[in-house]
């Protein structure tokens, strides 16, 4: 399975630069020239799902609880910051198919969920995927999620999400037939890039921040990263000569 992968990835849609996890960050990222976004998904208390990262509501939006307890009818009426509503999980696809981006989804399960959210994201992703140029890239933390993704969605590429990569990660990786290995930058050892680029997989890193980490990465063979500082990667704001999104 191939997919046109891009070096940037903007992080939870918009970065910084936005309200994270919302259609308005989505867009700001495509502005900004940015061919591929990360957002992450959960379900609703009616199964709905949502792009929000964390399993309570206080730190995105004007709401309290949990995301997994509270109704639609409450959640989509929350601000997610600017004025800004939590997008439906077909919100953000038919922003992303409109604006040509090919996406990460990242299956975020509240704890316990890990099988319904990965189910209907899964299921999901086919329908609204379908006949799309530019196919998403499924990831999770949760392997019992890619497992469901692997069996229920073939079709779409998955990636394993680590924050530290484990030992036995190939075999994981085999298992699920991953397309990519994700994981956190701080701490990925030559040792894992080098079994990753001998099974012709992919390596993203995720938060980078900094020109300078960027370049040390992509010289040790990472494929893309993913940031919040989209102004400093954009070809419309950065300062840093080739070390910006291709024009
Ligand atoms: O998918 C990469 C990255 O988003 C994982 O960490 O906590 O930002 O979802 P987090
Ligand atoms: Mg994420």
């Amino acid at each position: 399975m191939k997919l046109p992968l891009p070096r940037w990835f903007a992080h939870r849609g918009g970065g910084s630069l936005a309200p994270e996890n919302t259609l308005a960050g989505i867009r700001l990222a495509a502005r900004m020239g940015y061919r591929a976004v990360e957002f992450d998904v959960m379900l609703s208390a009616d199964g709905t799902p949502v792009l929000i990262h964390d399993e309570t509501l206080e730190r995105t939006t004007n709401g309290r609880g949990r995301v997994s307890e509270t109704p639609d009818a409450v959640l989509f009426g929350l601000d997610a910051g600017g004025g800004e509503r939590l997008p439906r999980y077909v919100e953000a696809v038919a922003l992303c198919r409109q604006l040509g981006l090919l996406v990460n989804v990242e299956i975020k399960p509240a704890a316990g969920f890990e099988v319904l959210t990965a189910e209907t994201v899964a299921r999901s992703s086919v329908e609204l995927w379908r006949g799309a140029e530019v196919q998403p890239l499924l990831s999770s933390f949760s392997i019992a999620a890619l497992e469901i993704a692997r069996d229920l969605a073939p079709g779409i590429a998955r990636g394993l999400l680590y924050e530290q990569v484990p030992a036995d990660w190939a075999a994981t990786a085999g298992c699920l037939q991953a397309f990519s290995l994700h994981c956190a930058a701080k701490g990925v050892s030559d040792a894992v890039l080098a079994e990753a680029q001998a099974m012709d997989m992919p390596v993203l890193c995720y938060t980078v921040n900094a020109p300078a980490q960027a370049a040390t990465l992509f010289g040790r063979g990472v494929a893309a990263v993913f940031t919040d500082r989209l102004d400093l990667f954009s070809p419309e704001t950065s300062p840093y000569k080739g070390l910006h999104l291709p024009g």
